[in-house]
């Protein structure tokens, strides 16, 4: 395959919405106990943060978390998990049929969120709760202090050895998946947009320097699709900042091909939110505007695996606390599909401005942990660590004319998806470059019109390992089986750089 690229640097999209790259930690499962935090670990600290997995959290590179959840959200009471340990109460999480603790909660996250240099991004109860529950939350955390709730949050910080001043949470979800009938207290796009509007009024007369994040569709594939974003804008449009995306993909039938072009869906999703943004603007005669903040995102294998891990077989398994939850091994072929995923999301850094992949350890994660062991990295943290790293500065428009690949799903569609970034400032180009066929290398140029690129700094590939198939992943004892490795055929010539892609592979250039 050949494909031929041109970047112009007249040609930009927006500056990179450094929020793009964030990530999600929900109670489920174990992604927060015996995954971020296990006292007693040998890596824990004395807080029982493990040092290991923040050590992978830094390297990897989230720049804002969501917390607490998440489907876990809908039932839960965040003044549960605050004050002295030891008075916390049990409590039954239906969403997970799971036991919860509680012995880690908002003052926790915090200490964690500080350790993993990550900004907070906190959803409230919209499922059993309501208006509030939510403005005493803001109040809790946000307010100075000599209030009911700012000095509760003063004395459980004293008690606790946790934040005393204010947290400063200036992201906020309204709820989660309300459009879903599994949602602990779904409800109508009426029903939710109603509850929203007041809920963010309450919220920003606590504080009005927070920005608001309204439920969009669970899913492209809801019934609801399309109206439930039209609706719920058009009761909040006002109120809110952005309306949430989620989507999760998988191969189905084996058919890797169409699974490897998911972008190609993603592209269209975002697309169909934004016009419908933007006619409920028009329509209201809105001046402000609402962006996406596509909040839950990932490669899942929701269906076809039967494994003790899957949500029915644990409620089978009855009340546990912290049982295994979807812990997924990925394989190059995800994590191929995981930075294209990462390619449409910067390509649309003009309006989707907040994005959280789900979710950060152990649950569909692309670092995973064991109790009292070890913490690795999965094949997706790698596309994930580089965009997030080398993401800089200017979102590139780029001309991509590519040889074709087949699919099942989208017809022929680009072998080779692209994204790029340009910083004015260090004059670096970030080049990022998926091969989806999974039969033919690629042979690409790009055309650096008005850039100074003269050197490549770096470039690094994910591909198929020395005798592995598409299906290799990492794992434990081998944890650089599937990594980045060097990309040998690249070199810059007339201001037109040639590299050469393996089947099947992502890749990241640097150029400088
Ligand atoms: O991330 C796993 C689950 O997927 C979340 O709890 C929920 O919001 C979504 O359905």
């Amino acid at each position: 395959t050949q494909a031929r690229i041109t970047i112009d640097r007249d040609f930009t999209v927006a500056e990179v919405p450094r929020r793009l790259f964030g990530s999600f930690v929900e109670h489920m499962g174990r992604c927060v106990y015996s995954g971020i935090y296990e006292p007693g670990h040998p890596e824990a600290d004395a807080r029982g943060l493990r040092q290991d997995v923040l050590k992978l959290v830094r390297e990897m590179g989230p720049t804002v978390v969501r917390y607490p959840g998440g489907n876990f959200v809908s039932g839960y009471n965040w003044e549960d998990g605050v004050g002295p340990v030891e008075d916390r109460p049990v409590r039954i999480d239906g969403a997970w049929h799971t036991i919860e603790t509680n012995a880690f909660g908002l003052h926790e996250f915090v200490e964690w969120s500080k350790e993993a240099e990550v900004e907070v991004m906190e959803a409230i109860n919209l499922g059993t709760r309501g208006v509030d529950e939510a403005r005493a939350l803001v109040e809790y955390a946000n307010h100075p202090g000599g209030t009911y709730w700012s000095d509760l949050r003063r004395k459980n910080g004293a008690a606790t050895g946790t934040q005393q001043d204010p947290f400063g949470i200036k992201l906020w979800c309204l709820g989660n998946e309300l459009d879903g009938p599994w949602q602990i207290g779904h409800k109508t796009a009426d029903e939710y947009g109603r509850l929203a509007q007041e809920s963010a009024k309450a919220m920003k007369l606590v504080d009005d320097s927070i920005e608001l994040v309204a439920v969009g569709s669970s899913s492209r594939q809801m019934p609801t699709f399309g109206t439930w974003e039209h609706t719920v804008l058009s009761h909040t449009y006002e109120e809110v900042d952005y309306i949430s995306m989620h989507a999760y993909y998988q191969e189905h039938d084996g058919d890797a091909a169409s699974f490897l072009a998911e972008g190609v869906d993603m592209d269209a999703f975002i697309d169909g939110v934004i016009a419908t943004i933007d006619a409920v603007k028009a329509a209201g005669k809105h001046s402000n505007q609402v962006n996406i903040s596509f909040d839950e995102w990932n490669v899942w294998y929701q269906r076809g695996l039967d494994g003790e891990d899957q949500p029915h077989n644990v409620a089978k398994a009855g009340w546990r606390e912290a049982p295994r939850v979807i812990e997924d091994t990925y394989s190059v072929t995800d994590a191929v599909v995981v930075g294209s995923l990462l390619h449409s999301l910067l390509r649309h850094g003009d309006r989707v401005t907040i994005a959280n992949q789900a979710q950060l350890v152990n649950v569909i994660a692309p670092i995973r942990s064991e109790a009292g062991g070890p913490a690795w990295r999965q094949a997706s943290f790698w596309p994930f660590a580089r965009m997030s790293a080398l993401a800089k500065g200017q979102i590139m428009q780029l001309a991509v004319d590519s040889g074709k690949t087949p699919t099942a799903k989208f017809g022929d569609v680009d072998a080779v998806d692209a994204t790029a970034t340009w910083d004015e400032q260090t004059g670096r180009l970030a080049l990022f470059l998926a091969n989806r066929s999974m039969e033919e290398g690629a042979e690409v140029s790009v055309d650096l019109r008005g850039l100074s690129a003269s050197g490549v700094r770096s470039a690094e590939v994910l591909t198929i390992p020395e005798g592995g198939d598409r299906n290799s992943a990492n794992v434990l004892d081998a944890q650089d089986t599937v990594g980045l490795k060097t990309l040998q055929e690249v070199g810059i010539e007339d201001g037109v750089l040639h590299v050469k892609l393996p089947a099947l592979s992502w890749s990241v250039l640097e150029l400088d």
